[in-house]
């Protein structure tokens, strides 16, 4: 069985994330999906709440491959754990390329067994990002399309009850 992972901060996950992990889930038979719990970050979506939208758009997205977890510590451990020899990672363009090329060379240094795969974006993705989400919801500014409807649902009514 090829088991593969993909892992980010998914703060929160964009249709940029769910057509990867829509192209890796035909591509192996599990894709682990990573969410990680990082002290030095400060996220706006608690790992549990990420983990939750991320389900539900899984669910949505009728994906039935890709099980949701959290991490913490090294992307090589959770791999072990999940029994994957794979690790996915999406490239929008050479900036991401230039981080995860780093990011591949110390992940073969600690578990040589593991293989990077990367799946190039859709080009019509490569301008989105969970930090750009994040900014226009600091300003009120609308989502829908940037992240999956699922996911821009559940948002909403965490505004929603935010607010009240
Ligand atoms: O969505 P992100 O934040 O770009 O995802 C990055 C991620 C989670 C893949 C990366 O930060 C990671 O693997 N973190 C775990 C720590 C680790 O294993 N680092 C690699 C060796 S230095």
């Amino acid at each position: 069985m090829k088991k593969a992972v993909f892992a980010g901060s998914f703060d929160p996950f964009t249709i940029g994330h769910m057509d990867v992990l829509r192209r890796a889930a035909a591509l192996f038979d599990e894709v682990h999906v990573g969410v990680l719990v990082n002290p030095e970050k400060h996220p706006l979506f608690s790992p549990e709440e990420r983990c939750a939208m991320i389900r539900s758009a899984v669910r949505e997205a009728g994906i039935d491959n890709a099980p949701v977890s959290v991490f913490s510590g090294l992307l090589v451990d959770f791999a072990r754990l999940a029994g994957a020899a794979y690790n996915v990672r999406g490239l929008r363009n050479g900036v991401d390329f230039d981080y995860e090329y780093s990011m591949e060379y110390f992940n073969r240094r600690l578990s040589p067994e593991l293989e990077t795969v990367y799946l190039a974006s859709d080009p019509a993705h490569v301008h989105i990002s969970s930090s750009a989400v994040r900014m226009l919801m600091a300003s009120g500014a609308g989502i829908s399309g940037l992240v999956p409807d699922q996911i821009c649902k559940i948002i909403a009514e965490r505004v929603r009850s935010d607010e009240q």
